[in-house]
């Protein structure tokens, strides 16, 4: 197993959040992951699989965080990574932990969607293992995050709340809960193709059918937030909670403070990145 000590991330109350919404919320904070974000435990489960296959390397599209993990764990294990970046759209701490790890970068003029046909293709053409969500090892090894939850809150939350940009970790969390479904609500953002939480800069979710099938079977629904919307929640957890997580981490909260009343209950909000990923976020919005 190629490991650096992914999951068993806190679970954290949020009393003031809590109050204001009128929910009992807690935080799922995946921004203490090894690289900084929920990706890591899928890209153990992913990369140790390639290893055990004896892959010639790994190969990946991303907005930042999966390229970052997919680095790291490919370093650990001492096999070449290709990442692919839509250029422009990367925030600078994830190119960084990119650069450090030592990952080749592919940069491509078109968008994630078109990033993501390139990975394939390189994969197809190199023998490469692709560790996109597409591979269900990621998923499968992201499942782990609900069961913590379960454990940790020793019940099933009547909501869980997730940002939804390709839609790969609502899946995992779905089959990590298995048949006893949470309510799963989503916070996409509306301006997709060029929102400032560029993590979620995603025009076409490729698990866009199961993530629809997981809405059906919970009984939950999907929230279009605007920029202010997220950006506003983004900060409230800073300045409220004590927590800097990235922007497209803050659209999980951003859709109960759209619609407390689809949340409400016990709810379990994920914040999937840490925010130094994405420190010129800062300056350019939070004033
Ligand atoms: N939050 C963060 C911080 C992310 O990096 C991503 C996806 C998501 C939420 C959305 O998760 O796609 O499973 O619905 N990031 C991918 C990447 C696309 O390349 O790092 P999803």
């Amino acid at each position: 197993m190629i490991t650096l000590g992914e999951g068993g991330t806190p679970l954290l109350a949020a009393p003031r959040l809590s109050e204001r919404l009128g929910v009992e919320l807690w935080l799922k904070c995946e921004g203490a992951n090894p690289t900084g974000s929920f990706k890591d435990r899928g890209m153990a489960l992913a990369v140790s699989r390639a290893v055990n296959k004896g892959a010639p390397g790994v190969v990946c599209a991303s907005t930042g965080n999966t390229a970052a993990s997919a680095a790291a764990y490919a370093a650990r294990a001492g096999l070449p990574a290709i990442v692919v970046l839509s250029r422009g759209s990367i925030a600078r701490g994830k190119v960084a932990q990119v650069k450090a790890f030592g990952a080749e970068i592919r940069e491509i003029e078109g968008s994630f969607d078109d990033a993501h046909r390139e990975a394939r293709r390189l994969a197809d053409d190199e023998g490469f293992v692709n560790v996109n969500s597409i591979n269900p090892d990621r998923i499968e090894g992201q499942s782990s995050a609900a069961r913590e939850v379960l454990a940790q809150l020793g019940a099933v939350p009547d909501v869980v709340v997730l940002p939804f940009g390709g839609g790969g970790n609502t899946v995992a969390y779905a089959q990590g809960f298995g048949a006893e479904l949470p309510r799963f609500v989503l916070g996409e953002a509306e301006r997709r193709r060029d929102t400032f939480a560029t993590a979620i800069r995603i025009e076409q979710p490729v698990h866009g059918d199961e993530v629809k099938r997981v809405l059906e079977r919970s009984g939950g629904t999907v929230l279009s937030l605007s920029e202010k919307e997220i950006e506003q929640a983004w900060r409230a957890l800073a300045l409220d909670e004590g927590i800097f997580c990235e922007p497209a981490s803050a659209a999980g909260v951003a859709a109960i403070e759209r619609d407390a009343a689809a949340a409400g209950g016990r709810v379990v909000c994920v914040l999937t990145g840490h925010g130094l990923k994405d420190p010129d976020a800062v300056g350019s919005r939070a004033a």
